[in-house]
């Protein structure tokens, strides 16, 4: 659900008219919805009501520090992957006792800035890792709160690139080397274990994968205590899918009550790092059509928007809706939607049905608010979109478009 919607012919974002601000701020433009974000958050919170819990929203999916703040003021948490979105949490206004740190390569650096901070626990993914928080944390006279994250060996079913709980993916350690590192964790005088972490993947069509994980921590929480380890988080990671096109995920709801179900008299808090389902249909990226252009086999709507902004189709063969702003009711065609760049994985979308859009025309691309602006770059020495935020008629310039002095800004000397 979201207030992207056609009103008397135009498309609007909650009271605004997408044409108008693609006249105020230009295109490629994202577009985010504040009442989307808001709703999609305390929807997602709120399924989990029955449990103590922290929603830990994952801020790579939509880093705009204009948008973690709206959350921030939810009382959303935050799960961080590196040092610059701590830098971004803390920026926010987030509590660090609100934050919780995953990632494979953490370096030292960003662990002291971490254990400086108090974030709540490092999600710690190696022996590698232990050992170092260890010698820093005993380097500032401080004691790490930590997770193991666990790889369960559980097919999420989605995009491989995306899956992240097979054995064969980086992520975490497999539960024989987990039983292993918290036993490690015990002997370390300046980590302490006060939770377990799991993420399977992203995009989540069905529940089924994230229970059988849980199983699978569940027995191994046993295990723990058996040694003496007693924990306090159950850190169940992010990855609940959402609508792109015909997808029917399961609402957090779902989710929630399947949850509090298998958990229920159970003293832990859940911890939950939903990035997607809060921002991915809480945003558009609003784009004009430059040329028109038809082969013998195809015919392309070459677009203002590339892959240096959305990558998503390129990368993962995803699905994002295009449609027209200001639909004029024409026969629709065949057609790829592509960009300027030079590259023929410059798509945004392929063999779709779209009106015969004519150069000067404005198109949507849906879903776009998640892994959008934050995976977007500067090839072919684009400058990145603007994003602006809605919240009923009023608009926020949430980020600048970048100028040509912007791309060479940081260049040189030489
Ligand atoms: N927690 C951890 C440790 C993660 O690695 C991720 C996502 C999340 C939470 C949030 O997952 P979500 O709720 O958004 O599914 N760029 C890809 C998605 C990569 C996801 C990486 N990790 C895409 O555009 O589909």
């Amino acid at each position: 659900m979201h207030y992207f919607d056609y009103r008397g012919g135009e498309l609007y974002a909650e009271e605004v008219k997408v044409s108008d601000l693609a006249a105020r701020f230009g295109t490629p433009l994202y577009i985010y919805s504040a009442a989307t974000f808001r709703r999609h958050f305390s929807a997602f919170d709120a399924a989990f009501e029955g449990l103590a819990h922290l929603s830990c929203y994952s801020v790579k999916a939509n880093s705009n520090i204009c948008v973690l703040r709206l959350l921030a003021e939810l009382g959303a948490g935050m799960d961080i992957v590196s040092g610059g979105e701590l830098h971004r949490a803390l920026a926010a206004g987030v509590a660090p006792r609100k934050i919780v740190y995953s990632g494979v390569g953490k370096r030292e650096a960003e662990i002291r800035f971490a254990l400086e901070t108090g974030i709540l626990m490092f999600n710690v993914e190696s022996f590698g890792e232990l050992e170092r928080i260890d010698a820093v944390a005993r380097e500032l006279g401080k004691t790490a709160r930590i997770s193991l994250r666990i790889n369960p060996d559980v097919d999420p079913k989605t995009h491989p690139y995306i899956s992240t709980g097979l054995q064969k993916n980086k992520f975490g350690l497999d539960i024989e080397a987990s039983f292993a590192a918290y036993q490690r964790a015990k002997e370390l005088p300046n980590v302490v274990p006060v939770g377990i972490d799991c993420h399977i993947g992203s995009q989540l069509t069905s529940i089924e994968p994230f229970l059988e994980a849980l199983t699978r921590i569940i027995t191994f929480n046993e295990r723990l205590k058996d040694i003496g380890i007693v924990i306090d988080y159950l850190d169940l990671g992010g990855g609940l899918g959402i609508p792109y096109d015909q997808e029917t995920p399961p609402h957090p709801a779902a989710y929630g009550q399947a949850l509090s179900e298998r958990l229920k008299g159970r003293s832990l808090t859940v911890i939950l790092e939903p990035g997607r389902v809060i921002a991915g249909n809480a945003g558009i990226l609003v784009s004009e059509v430059v040329y028109t252009k038809q082969t013998k086999s195809k015919n392309f709507v070459i677009v203002d928007a590339a892959m240096n902004d959305l990558v998503r189709p390129s990368l993962y063969q995803s699905f994002h809706a295009v449609r027209e702003v200001a639909p004029k009711g024409r026969q629709p065609v065949n057609v790829d939607v592509v960009g300027p760049i030079c590259e023929s994985g410059d798509f945004l979308a392929k063999d779709r049905d779209l009106a015969a859009v004519a150069p000067g025309e404005l198109v949507a691309l849906f879903s776009a608010g998640a892994y959008g602006f934050s995976m977007s770059s500067n090839y072919n020495s684009r400058p990145r979109a603007a994003e602006v935020i809605v919240d009923g008629d009023r608009v926020v310039l949430a980020r600048r478009r970048e100028t040509y002095d912007d791309l060479i800004a940081l260049e040189g000397p030489c």
